[in-house]
């Protein structure tokens, strides 16, 4: 069907926020994110080269990793020593790099600086030619081409790096130790580069290699959010909880996906827990999500309570403006005045245009209906709430513009609306008999306007605690990331022409570099 888009007017909809912010990869052609494991190659090697007995042919560690997931802020080399499960058989493998252990330390002292990093590579290089069953060698190998990748920010030896990873994460023959911790780094450079199955793969292997920790579940049941596998993932927390009942990961993440099936009750007892029970619930997400489910349930009152909290602990602008992707020391208040906003000519040029826009959203009114698309997130609790995008995320909809082009004409000399990359250009047409329940929008980082085109009697729209209604050739302005809810009371639909600009106190830098919602 021609002119149809997909809305992306996401409310704070997504689980997996943190990490998914626009559907970029986060790899290294858009942003940098400094190191966090690269610990000493040498270090690690050495680790495992010293804390097994060559003698006896068994290594000694410190026993099985404690159950539970404290282990937020570990290091890598924790992660090692304490991940030997008991006393193991020294393998076939074992026993050659300790045969080689010379060589082995030699290359990852190369390793120790990032001058020399390249020499490492190719020591380490040599030593695979030769004894190409080196699992040492091989994830020496993978971390210094993991370290290049970061210094040149290159995609390409971040590619390599996984791969090398990947052979030392799933080789049977491995070490379980250095398996461990190459698999950790391999989710989290897959994860990072967007090879989502490789991520998921990485933290299925952990789960079967480490099947009481339940922190490897969680990650895989988050990898799978961040896919948009929501079955998956439920199952995943599911088997979470079946084992320890008290894991707060696994609560909020389920009570957040009981919320989209519309189990509301299951919702609040889940995220109320997690976040009772741990630090890792206590982001807006879960509070916006379990205040939602409580104002679902009619419980205003305790709704308020959970969203004062997260205001409370810096989680949450406000507890009225619960916009998740926010730029920060912006000027926050419901309602703008035309003259607050720096573009009085926009607000003039549409007000004085708004017959001829009328007379084009009439057009694509009676021409098909099909073309304009639901509202699909659940936010009407009746009625029926339909839009036709112009504009999304600072693109043009070309399609869509040619059945409206003397719009779309006017809108092209409105640069902060157009290059609006946090919002979007759209018509609006709202039936009889439609209830929009208070929500958020997702950002803080524009400003909505609306300009009347058909407006009948009883239709209103309240944001924060004022409730105002539009008029035909006027504009009214909002910051839609404070709570607001509308009411179509009347016996025609209601047209609006909605318009996104940029917060006027965003600089130039700040909106070329936000990413897209
Ligand atoms: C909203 O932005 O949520 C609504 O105000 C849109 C509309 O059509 O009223
Ligand atoms: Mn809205």
């Amino acid at each position: 069907m021609s002119g149809k888009v997909k809305r992306t007017d996401k409310t704070n909809k997504s689980q997996s926020t943190k990490t998914k912010q626009s559907t970029n990869h986060k790899s290294y052609r858009y942003i940098y994110i400094g190191s966090v494991i690269i610990i000493s190659v040498a270090v690690i090697i050495g680790i495992f080269l010293t804390t097994c007995d060559s003698t006896n042919n068994y290594c000694i560690g410190s026993g099985p990793e404690k159950l539970g997931e404290k282990s937020k802020s570990k290091k890598p080399q924790e992660a090692v020593t304490s991940s030997f499960l008991g006393s193991l058989p020294l393998s076939k493998a074992e026993k050659l790099d300790f045969s080689i252990k010379k060589k082995l330390f030699a290359a990852a002292d190369k390793a120790e600086h990032d001058k020399t990093i390249e020499d490492a590579v190719a020591a380490f290089e040599s030593i695979l030619r030769k004894y190409p069953s080196s699992a040492r060698a091989q994830y020496g190998l993978a971390s210094c081409i993991d370290r290049q990748a970061e210094l040149q920010l290159s995609n390409q030896l971040l590619e390599r790096s996984i791969e090398e990873y990947y052979k030392v994460g799933m080789s049977e023959q491995v070490f379980v130790g250095l398996r461990i911790t190459s698999l950790e780094r391999l989710a989290d450079r897959a994860s990072f580069r967007g090879f989502k199955q490789k991520a998921r793969d990485a933290y299925i292997m952990l789960s079967d290699i480490q099947p009481d920790i339940a922190k490897w579940r969680n990650l895989l049941g988050i990898q799978y959010l961040m896919s948009g596998q929501d079955a998956q993932a439920k199952e995943v927390f599911k088997g979470v909880l079946l084992k320890w009942k008290d894991n707060g990961r696994a609560l909020c993440h389920l009570g957040f996906l009981s919320y989209s099936e519309n189990k509301f009750i299951e919702a609040v007892e889940m995220i109320r827990r997690g976040i009772e029970l741990d630090e890792y619930c206590h982001e807006g997400r879960f509070f916006t999500r379990l205040g939602d489910s409580l104002l679902k349930l009619d419980k205003r009152a305790e709704a308020y309570k959970y969203y004062q909290q997260g205001a409370n602990e810096g989680l949450l602008l406000s507890a009225w403006q619960r916009s998740l992707y926010n730029a920060p020391n912006l000027r926050a208040s419901p309602w703008w005045e035309p003259k607050q906003t720096g573009h009085y000519d926009y607000i003039e040029k549409l007000e004085k245009s708004w017959r001829t826009i009328l007379s084009e959203a009439e057009a694509i009114l009676d021409e098909e209906r099909g073309i304009f698309e639901p509202e699909d997130e659940g936010l009407t609790d009746t009625g029926d709430w339909k839009q036709y995008t112009l504009y999304q995320q600072g693109r043009k909809n070309a399609k869509a513009c040619e059945k409206t082009p003397r719009t779309c004409q006017i809108i092209d000399t409105m640069a902060d609306a157009t290059s609006c990359k946090r919002g979007q250009i759209k018509f609006s047409v709202m039936h009889p008999g439609t209830h929009v329940s208070p929500h958020c929008g997702p950002t803080n980082c524009r400003l909505r306007m609306h300009l009347g085109l058909i407006i009948p009697e009883n239709v209103r729209i309240r944001v924060g605690n004022e409730t105002r209604s539009w008029e035909e050739g006027k504009v009214i302005i909002f910051d839609d990331s404070f709570e607001h809810e509308v009411w179509q009371e009347s016996k025609s639909i209601r047209i609006i022409l909605i318009v996104d600009i940029w917060h006027p106190d965003l600089n130039q830098q700040q909106k070329r570099s936000l990413s897209p919602i």
